[in-house]
């Protein structure tokens, strides 16, 4: 079968590998027709990670089952699935309490905890950009999809990992609805992390980065965009709450945080949550921080190698502040965040700017590390060269013309409704209520 397989540094080569199959009872066998490229891959790419050279990529798959091993009672072949980027068991100790992110037995190291396709440190198992995948324990890890799956294949397959993780990133800063709430990082993960705060009725979103096309994404779904090459977020929120701070906030960046000018430095966006979020406040921290990293020693420096960060742990203490960390447990919201879609509530596709073929991966890693302008989300599609799956095109002209693209409508302010309709140029729109400003928007 063919895979995109990373050959070290910046090289990620597609070539035949040996097909995946069954290999325990309990496993199922996924014929991948979406799978994405992820911000988690760069760090891989970019030779950031322990990641073996040889190995296939891809933690963000969908597609229909192909074959069930004889363990297997629920999953069906001709199933249309989604896969969670962790692996789990159901069993141990981690999962029984919903912590899948963390299982104790997919992970063969016993000093560690949790397992995912294709990933460094989280165990053997090969990724899903190819055209066949191994799913372990196939009951427990496949979300089966419904009969719409095959046409929206753009919104499901973002249940696999950022959609939930962007979610997961408002439960640990605690998002309510009418908070105020800063996320840092316009990337697919920050953009997800103030979807889902919209979702939940926030009261306001900022999201702070310094590429133009993610923040105007970040706008179109209701955001309040802050672009860190001008303005610092932490002034910015606070001058906008009379000094208080944010409620919470989400940070969806990781250990490679660079200033505006490409200077990595790992303590930027921790910094400023502590400065701009309020007292007794939240923080979810779903970007990546790990405990090894040599290619930080050139960047970054010695101690930050080690994952030793000099954070205002003070001012954080003296705050009273609350934070949550780590990989997203993506089982505990994937079902709720699915029938969401379903009903037409989210339609977290929006944010996809490239579909491809699976052969056109190595451009696409290198465009998408890159943070070429209009490159948001990359969606690659293995089966698309057997003319056995969606086409490759672009989507990045045909979402400007696509209301879809900027969210549900209900989940914006009226202030945010009236602005879109002044861009429109829909006159009265000052008098119009909400309702009236939705249908003049729909026509
Ligand atoms: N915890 C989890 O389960 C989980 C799951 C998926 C991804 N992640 C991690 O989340 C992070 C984001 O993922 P992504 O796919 O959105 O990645 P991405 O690299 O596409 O996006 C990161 C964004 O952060 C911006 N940025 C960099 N430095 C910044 C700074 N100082 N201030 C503000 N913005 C800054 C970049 O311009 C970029 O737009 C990555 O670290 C990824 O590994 C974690
Ligand atoms: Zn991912
Ligand atoms: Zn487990």
């Amino acid at each position: 079968m063919r895979a995109a397989v990373y050959e070290g540094p910046r090289t990620v080569t597609v070539k035949d590998v040996p097909d995946a199959r069954i290999e325990h009872p309990t496993d199922i066998l996924v014929k991948i027709t979406s799978t994405n490229i992820c911000g988690s891959d760069l760090h891989m790419y970019e030779g950031r990670t322990s990641f073996e050279t040889g190995r296939t990529l891809g933690h963000e798959n969908l597609g229909q089952v192909v074959e069930v091993g004889k363990a297997v009672g629920k999953v069906k072949v001709g199933d249309w699935v989604v896969l969670p980027f962790n692996i789990a068991c159901g069993f141990c100790k981690q999962c029984e309490q919903g912590l899948t992110s963390y299982c104790l037995t997919m992970q063969p190291d016993p000093g560690k905890a949790g397992a995912a396709y294709g990933f460094a440190e989280m165990g053997p198992y090969q990724g899903g950009q190819a055209e066949l995948l191994r799913v372990p324990y196939g009951d427990f890890n496949a979300l089966r999809l419904g009969e719409d799956a095959a046409e929206r294949q753009l919104d499901y397959v973002m249940l696999a990992d950022i959609f939930p993780t962007g979610y997961h990133a408002t439960e640990m800063a605690g998002v309510k609805p009418g908070d105020q709430t800063l996320v840092y990082g316009a990337g697919p993960v920050g953009l997800m992390a103030a979807y889902s705060a919209l979702l939940k009725g926030a009261g306001r979103v900022w999201v702070a980065d310094h590429q133009p096309d993610r923040l105007r994404l970040a706008e179109e779904i209701g955001a309040i965009p802050v672009n860190t090459a001008e303005e610092d977020p932490a002034e910015v929120v606070k001058e906008a709450t009379l000094g208080l701070g944010a409620d919470n906030g989400c940070e969806c960046v990781g250990y490679q945080a660079h200033d505006p000018q490409g200077r990595e430095d790992g303590t930027l966006t921790m910094n400023g949550l502590i400065d701009a979020v309020r007292f007794t406040g939240g923080l979810g921290v779903v970007g990546v921080f790990l405990p090894e990293d040599p290619g930080a020693a050139d960047t970054q420096g010695k101690a930050e190698a080690q994952g030793k960060m000099p954070i205002d742990f003070g001012m954080l203490w003296f705050k009273g502040l609350k934070v949550g960390t780590g990989q997203a447990p993506v089982k505990r919201y994937n079902r709720a965040l699915r029938d969401l879609i379903a009903g037409g509530k989210a339609e977290p596709g929006f944010l996809v700017s490239h579909e491809l073929d699976l052969d056109e991966a190595p451009s696409a890693y290198e465009h998408f590390d890159n943070r070429d302008d209009g490159w948001t989300k990359v969606v690659l599609h293995p089966q698309a060269g057997n003319g056995n799956g969606a086409r490759a095109h672009t989507r990045k002209d045909s979402r400007k013309d696509s209301r879809h693209s900027a969210g549900p409508a209900s989940h914006r302010t009226v202030e945010q409704l009236r602005h879109e309709a002044a861009k429109a140029g829909i006159e009265g729109r000052s008098h119009m209520n909400r309702q009236q400003l939705e249908q003049a928007l729909d026509r």
